[in-house]
């Protein structure tokens, strides 16, 4: 370890964009420059954490309000944040992470109607609003995504088999609010092979990489 600060970079994006590829892609470079790397996803990434994901991906009984949803997924996130996430940044490591703090403000603020300053207000009390070095956006139309996710063929969970209007609403919510934060979050184009996405992002992230490693 160099005794240089970790550094804490999120992949977001709708279903079938390609983001647990990348984000092992993404951490295979890193390792190979020489940094310690943690993957991790949410909801997620520690053992409460993960507990909380059966209950919102396979939701017992009818189903979960809206809030309550939101502030599962706001619990989730406290747990790995404060297990995971942050020891692992204090030790000087690399954090990649399919997703985080984006998808809530996407999918449950945007598409779920709840609103944007609900959910920021969640993540204040939940993680101290922490936010990642880099967001990585990962967007793609429609068409291409439905293609992906029906070679994939998994079941559909919960979440993931909401109408396409829902799908739709969380693409734009990413949209706006990648626009608004053009610094702290970079849209890739997710379309192509995976090693070309991956050589896409690493020169988004030339800057971050700049001091990182070797
Ligand atoms: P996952 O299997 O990880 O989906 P994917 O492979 O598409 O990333 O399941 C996560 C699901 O949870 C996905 O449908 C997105 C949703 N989600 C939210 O709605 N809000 C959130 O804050 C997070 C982290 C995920």
């Amino acid at each position: 370890m160099s005794g240089a600060p970790g550094r804490f970079i999120a992949f977001e994006g709708g279903e079938g964009a390609g983001k647990s590829t990348q984000a092992g892609l993404l951490a295979e470079a890193l390792r190979a420059s020489g940094l310690t790397v943690v993957t991790t996803r949410e909801p997620g990434g520690t053992p409460g954490a993960e507990a909380i994901r059966a209950l919102l991906l396979d939701p017992p009984g009818a189903g979960w309000p809206p809030q309550a949803e939101a502030l599962l997924f706001a619990a989730a996130r406290a747990d790995h944040l404060a297990h995971l996430i942050r020891p692992a940044l204090a030790r000087g490591e690399w954090v990649v992470c399919d997703r985080f703090v984006d998808s809530s403000r996407a999918y449950q603020g945007g598409a779920g109607g709840l609103g944007d300053d609900a959910i920021r207000a969640l993540h204040a009390f939940g993680s101290d609003g922490q936010r990642p070095d880099m967001v990585i956006l990962l967007e793609a139309d429609e068409a291409a995504l439905a293609a992906r996710l029906a070679s994939r063929g998994e079941a559909a969970d919960a979440i993931e088999s909401r109408p396409a209007s829902y799908h739709r609403a969380v693409a734009e919510a990413f949209g706006a609010i990648a626009a608004d934060d053009p610094a702290g979050i970079v849209r890739i184009n997710a379309t192509g092979s995976p090693a070309d996405v991956h050589a896409r992002i690493l020169a988004a992230l030339g800057p971050l990489l700049g001091g990182a490693g070797a």
